[in-house]
């Protein structure tokens, strides 16, 4: 039962940052804190669940989020843009982890998978002649919920290496100052701290920023950042890896294309990986009475993130059933309470088709294949 348990938490826990970075992204910061709040908590209850030596970097990011949580907090919408920032700020935007996302963990993309591997170990390898070139800076590209975010977590945790997140949205906020600071600490502390991953999600919100008229302070931001992306191409002696990922690889101008050596691209999975996908977010469920290979023949269209919600559904289902009175019991009770539950059955999945849809369509995946000609993948 200790899978099911975690997989809920975890997956709450992705819904919390979703839910603070959607917050971000529409200039909604001081209402972020209160999600990077529960994501701070869930990660204490990960942690607590934890051998003593693997829960200490998961306390370590709970009290991340949590510093986080109070500056979104204490945010105000009069800060003047040029403000100085204080560095306890700045240090409470940058969120260091160190991830436990194995490539076992990510179903099907066997193709993103292998390009990856060959890419991030490269650059690691000391001897190695000159004339074999590696690059250090990666584009995943594709469909929303298809594991970008995935693969440079496994690839962080692959190298050992400490994965630090550039959210664009708070590099960008107004809130925060635009401080080009905070794009210097960021990098700063990722070769401080290497072997290190940069991690820069949401990628396409730069172009966005770029059309409509930049304030000034948010152009010194992007080509800093720009600039720094470029740093990584050529020095060589240093272990640090950017990866950046966007679902709308032809929003992004050229300037950002041409930065990145090598370009993945993250489709939505085929029948045989949303197989492989449903079996790892059943794992520790009884499914014996249950037909994996014809639930994926029934999820055309379904992203790794909706297969994830499908079964999530599916699972609350079968606990809602079997716990009459969860939603009541008080937080002394929860020390006690062991939870019932019972082997998966199809009644469970049709309450879960009815709640999840699949967000992407046939027609962006033509868009997709169409920008991988044109630029690779
Ligand atoms: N290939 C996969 N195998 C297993 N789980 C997956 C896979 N793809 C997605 N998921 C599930 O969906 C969640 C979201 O995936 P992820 O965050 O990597 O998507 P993304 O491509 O980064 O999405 P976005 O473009 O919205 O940032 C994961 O945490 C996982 O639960
Ligand atoms: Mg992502």
């Amino acid at each position: 039962m200790g899978d099911i348990r975690e997989g809920i938490i975890k997956y709450e826990l992705q819904r919390e940052l979703e839910k603070a970075r959607q917050l971000e992204r529409e200039g909604r910061i001081d209402q972020s804190g209160r999600h990077y709040m529960k994501a701070s908590a869930l990660y204490k209850r990960l942690a607590k669940d934890m051998p003593l030596h693997e829960s200490r970097e998961v306390f370590e990011t709970a009290a991340q989020y949590e510093a986080l949580a109070s500056t979104a907090q204490k945010v105000t919408k009069s800060k003047p843009d040029d403000e100085e920032m204080p560095s306890e700020v700045i240090d409470s935007l940058i969120i260091t982890q160190k991830p436990d996302t194995k490539w076992e963990d990510i179903g099907g993309l066997e193709e993103a998978k292998s390009a990856i591997k060959e890419a991030i170990i490269l650059p690691f390898i000391k001897h190695k002649p000159s004339f074999v070139k590696s690059p250090r800076t990666i584009l995943l590209y594709g469909p929303p919920g298809t594991g970008k975010t995935l693969l440079a977590k496994a690839s962080s945790h692959n190298l050992g290496a400490t994965f630090f997140e550039a959210r664009i949205s708070a590099l960008l906020s107004k809130y925060y100052g635009e401080s080009p600071k905070l794009v210097d600490a960021l990098f700063s502390k990722a070769r401080k701290m290497q072997p290190s991953l940069m991690f820069i999600d949401e990628l396409d919100s730069i172009a966005i920023s770029r059309d409509s008229d930049m304030h000034e302070t948010t152009r010194r931001v992007l080509s800093q950042l720009l600039t720094e992306i470029e740093g990584f191409n050529t020095k060589g002696a240093e272990r640090v890896l950017v990866m950046g990922a966007t679902n709308k690889p032809w929003d992004l101008d050229d300037a950002v294309v041409s930065r990145f050596q090598k370009k993945v691209y993250v489709p939505l999975p085929d029948e045989a990986s949303r197989k492989s996908i449903l079996k790892i977010h059943l794992k520790g469920a009884d499914t014996g009475g249950l037909d994996i290979g014809t639930l994926a023949g029934k999820t055309d269209c379904f992203s790794g993130r909706d297969l994830a919600a499908l079964c999530q559904e599916a699972i609350m289902h079968m606990v809602r059933e079997e716990n009459p009175g969860l939603e009541s019991l008080t937080s002394k009770d929860v020390e006690y309470y062991s939870l019932n539950y019972r082997p998966l059955g199809e009644k469970d999945f049709d309450f879960a088709f009815g709640k999840v849809k699949p967000v992407a369509g046939r027609r962006d995946i033509e868009k997709y294949e169409l920008w991988k000609k044109d630029f690779g993948g």
